[in-house]
């Protein structure tokens, strides 16, 4: 009944904006992680993220007029998400990862941005981003955006099920899993081809969640419902890093039919095996076992 509801708000507007769904859907798609500082005002920005091309700060993302997004029209918060672009028409970085919440739908951004409006304002600018050469100018985004943004929304395939859709949307326009578990090329985009195959990118590689035998192979839709409400992998162990506020602080919130949607979305994925690892160099005398 929540599947059908969540696709009813797609065609009518029956569904007033709505903060409460907003929240819901801020936490699913990690956008304090990235945007409230350790110790700091949530939402307030100035998270450092680390990347290859340098570290990236969360922007202020509360209603304060001169730091945040106080002047900012729903217009101008749905072209950011959507098109990545600022209300000045500045392209922004890829770092924020409007690369997967431009498959939000319509309805959805809505509510994100009448929850974003209910957050305190706080009068303080975020750090400047602090990049390596080139990748300070900003305007050569607009060539990578070319090749590596396609825009959303999520188009629901008909010859699948309400679940597999609504899991799909889940993993892929707010959980945004593959920002984090997809393989990137050289300039920094999602490589189609390695979808969800591990990503062995610093600070922290994350692994192939496909259901294939470097992966996810042998998780059944149980371990993985169990996995995204608690954390707990089938092995026993709870997951550790970035992926333990992924579901803290976000999958855990859901209800059981969009963990079990996202379940069997990701039993259904293209299984992809793990890049091979890096060529073995000749034993060195440390290397013989011991026996
Ligand atoms: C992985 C980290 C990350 C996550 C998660 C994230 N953002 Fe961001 N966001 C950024 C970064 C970095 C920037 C600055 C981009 C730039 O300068 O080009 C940014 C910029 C923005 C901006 C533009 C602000 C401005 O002043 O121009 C908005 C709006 C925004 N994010 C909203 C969100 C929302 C809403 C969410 C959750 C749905 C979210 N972000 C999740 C990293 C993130
Ligand atoms: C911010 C980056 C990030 C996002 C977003 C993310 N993950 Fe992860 N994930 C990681 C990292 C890093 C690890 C490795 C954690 C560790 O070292 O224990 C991981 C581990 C996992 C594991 C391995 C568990 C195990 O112990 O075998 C699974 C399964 C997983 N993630 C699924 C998902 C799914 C599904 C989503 C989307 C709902 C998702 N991840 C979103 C970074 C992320």
């Amino acid at each position: 009944m929540l599947v059908l509801l969540g696709w009813l708000c797609l065609v009518t507007t029956a569904c007033a904006q709505d903060p409460e769904h907003g929240a819901l859907l801020a936490a699913v798609s990690g956008c304090a992680s990235c945007h409230t500082a350790e110790g700091g005002a949530p939402y307030a920005g100035g998270f450092p993220i680390e990347t290859r091309f340098g570290t990236f700060y969360g922007s202020n993302l509360t209603p304060d007029p001169e730091h945040g997004l106080g002047d900012w029209s729903e217009e101008d918060f749905v072209r950011a998400l959507r098109k990545g672009r600022s209300p000045a028409g500045r392209p922004y970085y890829p770092a924020f990862p409007y690369t997967s919440y431009t498959l939000l739908t319509d309805a959805d951004l809505a509510d994100l941005w009448t929850y974003v409006q209910t957050v305190a304002p706080a009068p303080r600018p975020a750090p400047a981003h602090q990049l390596k050469g080139m990748y300070r100018w900003r305007f050569l985004l607009r060539f990578w955006k070319v090749t590596g943004f396609r825009r959303g929304p999520f188009r629901p395939d008909p010859d699948r099920s309400d679940a597999w859709n609504r899991g799909g949307y889940l993993v892929d326009a707010a959980a945004h899993c593959g920002e984090c578990h997809t393989g990137r090329g050289g300039l920094g985009g999602l490589r189609k081809r390695r979808y969800l195959a591990g990503n062995d990118d610093p600070p922290e590689p994350a692994p192939n969640v496909t259901p294939h035998e470097h992966g996810a192979g042998h998780w059944s839709t149980t371990d993985w419902t169990a996995f995204l409400e608690d954390g707990m992998a089938p092995d026993g162990d709870f997951v550790g890093g970035e992926m333990r506020r992924v579901v803290t602080e976000g999958t855990t919130l859901l209800s059981d039919e969009d963990r079990h949607a996202m379940a069997e979305y990701l039993r259904a994925v293209k299984p992809r095996p793990s890049r091979p690892p890096p060529e073995p160099t000749a034993p060195t005398p440390d290397d013989e076992p011991w026996w």
